[in-house]
């Protein structure tokens, strides 16, 4: 049977980070798109990182994440290397709680831009949903199953009980 090309790739600098980008993919998952996971970065595998970025368009690729720690400059990396829309996951580092990421991965110069989310775990869910947005606008199925998802968050949020 053939498989559907990855429409995404998540990108994360260390495997350290699969516990957080593990939200992202299972996000993607639920909203039926096909994805990519690898481990790169921008620091320990430059070469690598710089050639997946420039061929990913190619490839079918129509979103990239990336996600990174502390000096977090995957993020820019793969900006700088195609055209593609990039969206940045700062991950929760110990040092700085992230804070050191987030600002690595927001502040990029004018020219080369980078989509950033929320630090940690909420930040990997919502590059997920932010990609199927993306997607949705010319894909109609992602398009009913983002809507799809967002009517389910908000019954569940309507339907909530409080233990008092
Ligand atoms: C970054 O350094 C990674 O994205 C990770 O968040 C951080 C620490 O990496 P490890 O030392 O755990 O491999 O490049």
């Amino acid at each position: 049977m053939p498989t559907t090309p990855p429409l995404v790739a998540v990108i994360m600098g260390s495997s350290s980070d699969w516990e957080t980008m593990s939200v992202c993919v299972k996000t993607l998952d639920e909203l039926g798109i096909a994805n990519q996971a690898h481990v790169l970065s921008a620091h320990r595998t430059p070469d690598a990182t710089a050639k997946f970025a420039r061929e990913a368009a190619d490839r079918g690729i129509r979103v990239m994440i990336a996600a990174a720690g502390g000096a977090a400059h995957l993020a820019g990396v793969i900006s700088a290397h195609t055209w593609l829309p990039v969206l940045g996951v700062p991950i929760q580092s110990s040092a700085l709680h992230g804070l050191d990421s987030l600002l690595s991965t927001a502040q990029m110069p004018g020219g080369i831009p980078v989509g950033t989310l929320a630090i940690g775990s909420a930040g990997a869910k919502n590059a997920a949903l932010l990609a199927a947005a993306i997607l949705a606008i010319s894909d109609k199925k992602i398009r009913q199953n983002l809507q799809a998802f967002r009517k389910k968050q908000t019954e569940a949020v309507l339907a909530a009980k409080l233990p008092k």
